[in-house]
C-alpha cells in the first residue's frame, strides 16, 4: 500500500509535468493569463502544494527521494513561469513606444519631493558636518532620568513645566527634546565629543498656528578639554549665516536652561525687514531662533565626566522654525496634514 503511493506520486509528477508543458504553449502573451497559471500550478491552493501535502503519505523511505522529483518540479515550473512574465513584461514596456505618435508631447511624470522638514534637516546636518559633528539620533520614548533629571530637571522642579509632558507610563515619557540623547551619548562614550541629534520630540500643547503637539529639534554638543563661550558664539553665527544668508546678524540674550550655566538664546537680524521692524519679528527687528550655553558641570557628573576637566557648550533648536522663516511659511499645521498642494511646492 505504502509501496504504491509513492509510485502514485511518481506518477502524477510527471503527468503534472506533461500538463504544464501543454498549459504553456495555450498560454497567451499576458501578463493576466501568466499570472493564473502561476496561481493554478505555484499558488498556495495550486497544485504543486497539493502534491507536497500527499507526500505526507509516502512511506518515510520513499519520501526524500520523491521529494527530491517533486522539488525539481517546481523548480523547473517556477523558472519557466519566470523568464514567460519576464519576457513579456519586457514587450509591454516597448509596444506602447512603438505605437505612439512621436510628435504628441510625452507623458507627464510627477516627481515626489522631500518634505520641507526633511530638507531642512538635511540642510542642517551639511553645514554642521562641515564644520566636524557627526550626526547621531537618540530614543523618542525615554525614561523621566534621561528627558529630565540628568538634565539637571529634578522632580518638581518648577522648570519641568516649561514643557508640557506626554506620559506613556509613570517613569516613561515621550522626549520633550532632544537633550535626552546628550545623556545617551555621554553615558556611553567618553569625550572630546563633536555630534548635532536631530529628531522628533513630543509636546502636550494645545495646537495653533505657532505650536503642535510633536515637532522637530536639532541638538549639539561639544565637549572638550578647553570649549568658550566664544567658540560656542562662533559656531551658531557661522550656521545662521550658511543657512540663511550672509547678511544675517546675531545676538545673544541671557537666559535659563537648567542644563547649562550660563545659558543664551540667540536671535537674529529679521530676515524679512532686515531689522527694520515687521508684524513677524513683532517691530523688534530681531527674531528668536535658539537656545544654548555652557554644559552645567551638574550635568558632566551625571554622566561620570569630571566637570573640572572637562568643558562643553550645548545648544537646540526647532527646525519647525527655522523652515518656517526659511520657507516663509506661517502656520505650523501645514508640516503635519500631509496637504499635497502644499508639499508640491518643495519639489
Ligand atoms: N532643550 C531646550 C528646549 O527644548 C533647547 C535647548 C536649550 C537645548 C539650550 C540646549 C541648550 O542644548 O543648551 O527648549
Amino acid at each position: 500500500m505504502v509501496f504504491r503511493l509513492a509510485v502514485t506520486l511518481t506518477n502524477k509528477i510527471t503527468e503534472i509535468r506533461t500538463l504544464f508543458q501543454s498549459d504553456t504553449k495555450s498560454v497567451s502573451d499576458s501578463i493576466d493569463s501568466i499570472n493564473s497559471l502561476k496561481t493554478k500550478y505555484l499558488g498556495r491552493k495550486g497544485i504543486i502544494s497539493g502534491l507536497f501535502r500527499q507526500l505526507r503519505d509516502v512511506a518515510s523511505g520513499d519520501r526524500s527521494i520523491t521529494g527530491k522529483e517533486l522539488n525539481k518540479l517546481k523548480e523547473e515550473i517556477t523558472d519557466v513561469l519566470q523568464s514567460l512574465l519576464s519576457h513579456v513584461s519586457r514587450t509591454d514596456i516597448q509596444q506602447p513606444q512603438i505605437s505612439k505618435d512621436i510628435h504628441l508631447p510625452g507623458d507627464y511624470i510627477r516627481v515626489g519631493s522631500l518634505h520641507p522638514i526633511e530638507k531642512t534637516i538635511q540642510e542642517v546636518k551639511r553645514i554642521f558636518s562641515s564644520i566636524g559633528f557627526s550626526v547621531v539620533y537618540g530614543p523618542e520614548i525615554d525614561d523621566e532620568y534621561h528627558n529630565f533629571e540628568a538634565l539637571n530637571l529634578p522632580k518638581h522642579h518648577p522648570a519641568r513645566d516649561m514643557q508640557d509632558t506626554f506620559y506613556v507610563s509613570k517613569d516613561v515619557v515621550l522626549r520633550t527634546h532632544t537633550s535626552n540623547t546628550q545623556i545617551h551619548v555621554m553615558e556611553e562614550q567618553e569625550p572630546p565629543l563633536r555630534f548635532i541629534i536631530p529628531g522628533r520630540v513630543y509636546r502636550n500643547e494645545a495646537i495653533s498656528v505657532r505650536s503642535y503637539c510633536l515637532f522637530h529639534q536639532v541638538e549639539g554638543l561639544y565637549v572638550n578639554e578647553h570649549v568658550s563661550f566664544a567658540e560656542l558664539k562662533g559656531t551658531l553665527e557661522y550656521f545662521v549665516r550658511n543657512f540663511f544668508g550672509d547678511d544675517v546678524n546675531a545676538r545673544f540674550r541671557p537666559s535659563f536652561f537648567p542644563f547649562t550655566e550660563p545659558s543664551a538664546e540667540m536671535d537674529i537680524s529679521c530676515i524679512f525687514c532686515r531689522g527694520g521692524g515687521c508684524s513677524t519679528c513683532k517691530k523688534t527687528g530681531w527674531l528668536e531662533i535658539l537656545g544654548c550655553g555652557m554644559v552645567d558641570p551638574a550635568v558632566f557628573e551625571k554622566v561620570g565626566y569630571d566637570p573640572i576637566k572637562w568643558k562643553g557648550y550645548a545648544f537646540g533648536m526647532g527646525i519647525e522654525r527655522l523652515a518656517m522663516l526659511k520657507y516663509r511659511i506661517d502656520d505650523i499645521r501645514l508640516f503635519f496634514n500631509g496637504d499635497v498642494r502644499f508639499l508640491r511646492q518643495f519639489t
